[in-house]
């Protein structure tokens, strides 16, 4: 995972043009709809579930035969909640665990265990959930410790017809028809856990599993996505320059964790503005760690044609107390939801380059959508905050100008405010305002030019404070509430509570 080590890279890294003025003067912002960016592809709004912790085990997959109410096993409240978030990808099974993950132990009737792994989730499973969720497969296979060719023949296995051999074994196992793979993952963090291996080797095993790889379903293209890190993007952009007919990628990953310090150690719960803004900090600045990969990557791509795709984000927090550690379990507050909201931000400014993203993760494991407990669920901020966004899946950047302030609280010196905006398919125009500042509420004033509305309405999520959660016994602490904003002489007038995120809609 990339980490934000250095105090001047963060302060570097703060890309909202920031000046002193007082805490309580409106924000005065610029929106001309006649302007236009790059399109925010959906997939920026991708998810990662992977096989740790009760991520699947629990919070997905109950099986068959459990009394919590699931179709084929997938338990059927996280499937309602999660197809409201029109959720464009999941990527699967992992993160590290997929570098060892051999996934002939996950077919058929005969489920082979490994130790702590059942197996019983495998394959077929994960594409039942991708189709109940309506989401697209990002297969990530075993660089680290498998075979090119055990990684072709998984490939074979989802995508072939059944007059191949393994078609037919996965027709025998209930699925005729070939699956669709969107994504490709070739590898998972190769500089550690995923192998450990210098970029020249990291490059030639991407360029083998590339060639050897590959969807034998020709009517549905594959995106491969390969390893990104401080010491491969440059060589594996230079080698994808130099590049032949028999491989190639299409994206670059970076993982990018917000932490205040590694190894995590901020609570999830209990804790204070000192410890809000260490968090926001780190996801501020994570608009200069792409700005540096994406400077890379135009070296040898000025055309952006290999997106970046930042394919593990979010906080890594503490765990929760009493929680096994390797699980990674951590509540999800309101300091989440702004954190999430900042980061979308940031990638939409990113969209031509940043064309894929994955939350970690989908559910119970870090920062969350959903925490499951046996039967209860509860949705979280970080859930609310990608409910309210759907309206910028696809639709198209309209770029802002504005003067963010500042808000500073415990040595920390943050902007005050964010905000961005897209126009979708149908022609309305969506704006996002965060207000970042955790003490004062923040009154945005929206001159529009371009667009003729009468007034604004979406969604705003506030909480009591920035360390509010939801809980299975309390779970409507941090919900979204209506809120309409007054459109009047072609400026919008809206005013936030601190520590909020709100979307509205042009009308
Ligand atoms: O998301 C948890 C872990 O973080 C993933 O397995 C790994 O890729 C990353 O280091």
């Amino acid at each position: 995972m990339r980490l934000l080590t250095s105090a001047a890279a963060i302060a570097a890294a703060l890309i909202l043009p920031v000046a002193a003025h007082a805490a309580d003067a409106p924000v005065q912002v610029a929106l001309d709809a006649s302007k236009s960016g790059a399109v925010i592809d959906r997939n920026i709004f991708g998810q990662f579930a992977e096989h740790l912790g009760s991520g699947i085990y629990g919070g997905i997959w109950v099986g068959k035969d459990s009394t919590i109410p699931n179709t084929r096993g997938i338990r059927k409240d996280v499937v309602m909640a999660l197809k409201a978030l029109k959720v464009p990808n999941v990527r699967w099974p992992g993160g590290c665990f997929a570098d060892q993950y051999n996934w002939r132990r996950g077919i058929g009737p005969e489920r082979k265990a490994a130790v702590g792994e059942p197996n019983t989730f495998g394959t077929d499973e994960f594409m039942d959930f991708a189709g109940q969720i309506g989401t697209d497969a990002y297969i990530s296979v075993n660089l680290g410790s498998g075979t090119a060719q055990e990684a072709s023949e998984w490939l074979e296995y989802m995508t072939a017809p059944i007059d191949d051999a393994f078609g037919a074994e996965r027709a025998r196992n209930g699925h005729p028809e070939p699956y669709k793979v969107a994504i490709l993952g070739l590898g998972n963090e190769s500089y550690d856990c995923g192998g450990a291996m210098s970029p020249d080797l990291y490059v030639n095993e991407m360029k083998r599993f590339s060639h050897f790889v590959h969807s034998y379903n020709a009517a549905q293209p594959m995106k491969r996505v390969a390893v990104g890190h401080d010491s491969y993007t440059d060589p594996v952009m230079k080698a994808w320059k130099g590049g032949s007919w028999s491989w190639g990628i299409e994206a670059l990953s970076l993982h990018y964790y917000a932490t205040g310090g590694w190894p995590p150690h901020l609570p999830s719960t209990g804790f204070d503005e000192k410890d809000y803004a260490a968090l926001v900090k780190d996801a501020v600045a994570m608009d200069g760690v792409i700005s540096t990969y994406s400077a890379t990557m135009d070296k040898y791509d000025p055309e952006k044609r290999v997106a970046l795709a930042v394919d593990e984000w979010g906080a890594w927090l503490a765990p929760t107390p009493g929680s096994n550690p390797g699980g990674l379990v951590q509540q999800n507050s309101q300091r989440d939801a702004v954190l999430t909201a900042l980061s979308i931000n940031v990638f939409t400014r990113h969209a031509d380059r940043v064309r894929m993203a994955n939350i970690a993760q989908m559910i119970n494991v870090l920062q969350a959508m959903i925490l499951t407990d046996k039967d209860k669920m509860v949705l979280t901020p970080t859930y609310h905050v990608f409910h309210m966004y759907v309206p910028f899946q696809d639709a198209t950047f309209v770029p802002l100008t504005f003067d963010a302030g500042t808000y500073t609280t415990n040595g920390v010196t943050l902007p005050r405010v964010d905000a961005v905006a897209a126009r979708d398919k149908a022609g309305k125009i969506w704006i996002a305002v965060t207000n970042i500042d955790a003490k004062s509420p923040a009154t945005f004033s929206v001159s529009l030019a371009g667009v003729k509305a009468t007034k604004a309405s979406g969604q705003t999520l506030s909480a009591p404070k920035v360390d509010s959660v939801n809980t299975f016994d309390a779970p409507n602490t941090v919900v979204p509430k209506a809120v309409s904003a007054k459109v009047a002489g072609g400026t919008l007038t809206v005013t936030v509570a601190p520590a909020s995120v709100t979307v509205l809609g042009l009308e």
